[in-house]
């Protein structure tokens, strides 16, 4: 990355070259292996191979690998940082594994698209629609790719009805598929009619393809005529259902562009990067309040000269040698540079940033610099929490993160009674890292709250931690809820739950009532029954 002689004049521009995205997908739909296959297309690592080890290659020689292995922290996988015919793209870690938690969902209020993977076979699935939600609660424009190609899947255009009506989602694609599983020939790309030729190489996929390009007319020769003939159709259909590509639309997160290929066979991975590069989001203005009090609403625009940011993600170091937390934090606005002061929006504080970090493919630890799009990684001694806002030369508090609704729920059963306040400050302190959220019920006020968390091993880290930080050893035992919904509408509908015996009421930490429920049916009914009842899945700001 050049160093700009005027940092303020190169600042519209390096923030317009930004691409920060993340790729939202079912466990086993192949992030990992799209990953990797985006970073060796981007250049930033030669074989692909070396994401899954994580251990091998080029990657693992950067000081900052080093450092993560010897503080058991692991950095490098949530943030990863790459160059792109011009484009600085950031990619983000959501994961959509066993490590699935709140700040999966957290992480997409950091990015600026996403990439919506899809197996090809499978259709849409259940945390790919989950996640999605969250997309489109944010307005995030969603690329589509459609993956595994090169085995066996559903019809093109039957798999392109489904994500469309499952997710109440317009689609319009940019390749298309000639065949697939032991019939894929290749895609052609919908709007130059080129035909990008699949060659199965047996190599799987650890160097960069040359695909061979052709019209459809001379792609006859090479994959038959009833191939092309069944494409041509098809592309007539597409055209005539009126989902002509429409940048704008795809922009304000309308419709959805979308690719099809084989990440493992890196068949199309060259076009979904190039598309990312040239037609994803930029960063986005944010909205937010300015003043002691928090009392004037402003919009913060990427090339706004004060520098801004917030953090959405803090990841703590499980190694008890070291304290240490990295605060993950995503610039909003102008130039963010190593050792600046900035004020903590929440309490007015001032904060040195001195060791601020950035994430791989260059193979340096330090950033001295970074920009609108950009994720810096901060190591807090416990200062931050998420959501924080921090500024140079102003208070300004970004709309909050928000909460997702729980679907686990447990309480703490503790061995020692005298540990109790530990017990207590511990809970605190964590849920405002994140790590969990706290319920109060309304008989025993803030006392024993009960926990909630979107995935299991959030309960797992939590019990860690208060064992390693706080010297509390306790039990979680799961509560019988699956839902969580915050309570809002008319007085009435708090009544109605209230005088039920199958509805519990409880209060989060800003005393915003919420209801739990053991089943999804049983929230439908309040939902339908509950006069003037409304029901929210994400926390209201
Ligand atoms: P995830 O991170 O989303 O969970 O998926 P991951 O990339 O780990 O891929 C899950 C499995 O799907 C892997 O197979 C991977 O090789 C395979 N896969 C990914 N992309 C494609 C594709 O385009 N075509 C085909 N046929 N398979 C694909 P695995 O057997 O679990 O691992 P491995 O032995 O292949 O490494």
């Amino acid at each position: 990355m050049s160093t700009p002689t005027d940092p303020l004049e190169a600042l519209p521009a390096q923030a317009a070259r930004r691409r920060t995205f993340g790729i939202i997908s079912h466990p086993d739909a192949g992030k990992t292996t799209l990953t990797e296959k985006l970073l060796l297309y981007s250049g930033a690592i030669h074989l692909a191979g070396s994401v899954k080890g994580r251990k091998v290659g080029r990657l693992a020689v950067s000081d900052w690998m080093k450092m993560e292995q010897e503080r058991g922290i692991s950095i490098t996988s949530s943030v990863l940082q790459f160059e792109y015919q011009g484009a600085a793209l950031n990619l983000l870690d959501t994961p959509g594994h066993a490590d699935f938690s709140e700040d999966t969902y957290r992480t997409l209020a950091a990015v600026d698209s996403a990439v919506m993977l899809i197996d090809h076979s499978k259709g849409v699935e259940a945390r790919t629609r989950k996640l999605f939600e969250v997309c489109r609660m944010r307005k995030l424009p969603v690329v589509t790719f459609m993956n595994k190609l090169d085995r066996p899947g559903l019809e093109p255009l039957d798999l392109l009805d489904e994500v469309s009506s499952t997710l109440n989602l317009r689609v319009s694609p940019l390749n298309w598929p000639i065949g697939n599983g032991p019939d894929f020939k290749g895609v052609v790309d919908v709007r130059t009619r080129q035909v990008h030729l699949y060659e199965a190489t047996g190599r799987h996929g650890t160097e960069v393809l040359e695909t061979r390009q052709m019209s459809l007319d001379e792609a006859r020769a090479v994959v038959g005529d009833r191939a092309i003939d069944q494409v041509i159709e098809e592309l007539e259909l597409l055209h005539g259902a009126g989902d002509d590509w429409d940048h704008a639309a795809f922009l304000r997160g309308e419709v959805s562009a979308v690719f099809w290929g084989s990440a493992m066979s890196n068949f199309g991975v060259e076009q979904l990067l190039r598309f990312l590069a040239a037609d994803a989001a930029g960063p986005a203005a944010r909205q937010g309040r300015e003043g002691d009090e928090g009392q004037t609403p402003v919009t913060v625009a990427p090339a706004d000269e004060r520098f801004s940011g917030f953090v959405f993600k803090i990841q703590a170091n499980m190694n008890p040698r070291h304290r240490d937390r990295v605060a993950f934090m995503r610039v909003v606005s102008g130039r963010f540079e190593r050792g600046m002061d900035v004020i903590v929006g929440r309490n007015g504080e001032t904060l040195r940033l001195a060791k601020p970090h950035t994430f791989m493919a260059d193979e340096r630890s330090i950033v001295d610099e970074a920009w609108p799009g950009d994720i810096v990684g901060l190591f807090d001694p416990g200062n931050l929490r998420i959501g924080d806002t921090l500024s140079a030369g102003r208070r300004l508090r970004f709309d909050g993160i928000p909460r997702f609704a729980p679907e686990f729920f447990c309480r703490t059963v503790l061995k020692d009674p005298m540990k109790r306040k530990k017990l207590d400050t511990g809970l605190v302190q964590l849920s405002h890292e994140g790590v969990i959220q706290l319920f109060y019920r309304p008989v025993v006020g803030r006392q024993d709250p009960w926990l909630g968390a979107v995935g299991q091993l959030q309960f797992e880290v939590l019990k860690e931690r208060l064992k390693i930080e706080y010297g509390v050893n306790c039990e979680l035992e799961p509560l019988r809820f699956t839902q969580a919904r915050w309570i809002g509408g008319a007085p009435e509908g708090l009544k109605w739950l209230e005088g039920r015996r199958d509805y519990t009421v409880v209060e989060d930490r800003n005393e915003q009532q919420v209801v739990l429920a053991e089943t999804a049916w049983m929230m439908q009914y309040a939902r339908d029954h509950a006069p003037g009842l409304v029901l929210y899945e994400v926390e209201p700001l």
